[in-house]
């Protein structure tokens, strides 16, 4: 599988210090509120477990699915719900919305939005990748692990056709692997 890489991008031991330093200050902004990280399946997931366990503050999870990529490489530019959130109390949750990778920002922008619009008390957006350079919507998110060139990259979440995503870091994947 390692052939399939031309590099590896972030190295396990850059991961694990990327996060805690993230939970660190995720746990000292909301010191006194009522935290809710919000996983957006899959790619989150990875990067969810390792950050929850970092933070010193008490936290509840809660999960949505949405699509915006069709499978492969290409955005759609459109954003679905797929699975949401079901909460009665939003009005009482500080939403974090954590996600593995920001490209175009559809995702993000669309999702603080409709979580705004649905009560909740705030939203703010976490990302372990950000890809800057790719933007098709104004967004910045509020907490960025490391933000990473134009690259496809796999791995701690991210997947190519559903490969990869278990890896404990995250490779550039070969032009000839996602080509062929
Ligand atoms: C990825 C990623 C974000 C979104 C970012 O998910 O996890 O949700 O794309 O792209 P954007 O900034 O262009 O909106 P994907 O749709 O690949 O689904 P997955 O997490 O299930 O792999």
């Amino acid at each position: 599988m390692q052939n399939d890489f031309s590099q590896i991008l972030v190295t396990e031991e850059e991961i694990d210090k990327t996060v805690r330093r993230m939970a660190d200050e995720i746990s000292r902004d909301y010191e006194g509120k009522n935290l809710v990280l919000l996983g957006i399946l899959k790619g989150s997931v990875v990067f969810m477990g390792d950050l929850m366990k970092r933070l010193s503050i008490p936290v509840q999870i809660d999960f949505m699915k949405v699509s915006s990529y069709g499978t492969g490489t290409v955005s759609s530019g459109h954003v679905d719900i797929i699975l949401d959130i079901r909460r009665k109390n939003l009005a009482d949750c500080d939403i974090l919305i954590v996600e593995d990778i920001i490209d175009s920002g559809r995702t993000l922008s669309y999702l603080a939005k409709y979580l705004r619009d649905k009560g909740a008390r705030s939203v703010k957006t976490c990302t372990m990748l950000d890809k800057p350079s790719r933007r098709e919507v104004e967004f910045v998110p509020d907490y960025v692990g490391k933000q990473i060139p134009d690259e496809f990259v796999v791995g701690y979440g991210l997947d190519y056709d559903e490969k990869y995503r278990a890896l404990p870091y995250v490779a550039i994947l070969k032009r000839e692997v996602y080509e062929k």
